[in-house]
């Protein structure tokens, strides 16, 4: 199993993708399922971030950071980071961390879906109040109605960001920033894009099963040098 980061806009589908991967044995870190379930809990974390992630702006790196570092004393592969990094700084701060923690990060992949696309699935999207798992009432179901595939949890909700406006600004700023994160990683190598558009999780999950498999021929290559 690898350690990967997944980035990609609000809505191009990291989730359902991720959801898919943990069925093999990978473990998701999801600042954004931590920092809902804080709220959902009514904490002093989860108050002090709600207004921010309602208006779909980013909470501070410091806090994402030291909730991350909490994360990873659990785990040494397999690791998903779902949509993290979000900030250039967070991206330095996560390579420092996991040189600390002595974790390779295997590789970065991108899902790209169209604006317009992401905006038609976002109005039909509900997730599972328990796991943060996302369903479509357009698309991908539940396979037992109204229970969750991935923990079984029996309450759906549509989350306080998937409001329209709140989509677009979080899509515009996704554009602001993600460059210089993408940068970032094709330099060292580590970036790979797969399609998000196609309409069917499977065939998406297909090209990421090829990243997977390329990433696996690169290190069996290495071990040659
Ligand atoms: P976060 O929870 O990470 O949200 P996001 O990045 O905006 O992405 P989403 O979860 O909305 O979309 P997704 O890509 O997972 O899509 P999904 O699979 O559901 O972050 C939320 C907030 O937390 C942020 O705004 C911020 O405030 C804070 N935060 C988080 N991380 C942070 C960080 N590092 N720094 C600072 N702040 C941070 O798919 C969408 C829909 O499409 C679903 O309905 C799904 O069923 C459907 N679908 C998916 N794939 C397909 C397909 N192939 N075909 C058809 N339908 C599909
Ligand atoms: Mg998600």
């Amino acid at each position: 199993m690898y350690n990967i980061v997944f980035m990609g806009k609000s809505g191009s589908g990291k989730g359902t993708q991720i959801n898919l991967m943990i069925k093999n044995g990978y473990h998701k870190i999801s600042i954004g399922d931590i920092l809902r379930n804080e709220i959902a809990k009514d904490t002093s974390l989860g108050k002090s971030v709600k207004k921010l992630l309602e208006k779909g702006k980013l909470i501070s790196d410091d806090l994402v950071i030291k909730l991350l570092s909490k994360e990873l004393d659990n785990h040494k592969t397999g690791i998903i980071f779902d949509g993290f990094p979000r900030t250039l700084n967070q991206a330095k701060k996560l390579e420092k961390i996991l040189k600390k923690k002595n974790i390779k990060l295997d590789c970065v992949i991108e899902i790209d879906t169209p604006d317009s696309v992401i905006l038609d699935r976002i109005r039909e999207r509900y997730t599972c109040k328990k796991c943060g798992a996302s369903y479509n009432k357009k698309g991908v179901q539940p396979k037992k109605e109204g229970i969750c595939d991935v923990c079984g949890g029996k309450e759906f909700i549509t989350r306080q960001d998937d409001e329209i406006n709140v989509v677009k600004t979080r899509l515009k700023d996704y554009k602001k920033t993600s460059k210089d994160i993408l940068n970032y990683y094709k330099k060292i190598e580590l970036l790979y894009i797969v399609s998000g558009a196609s309409g069917s999780q499977t065939e998406t999950n297909e090209q990421v099963e090829t990243v997977l498999r390329i990433i696996n021929l690169k290190n069996e290559l290495a071990k040659f040098h």
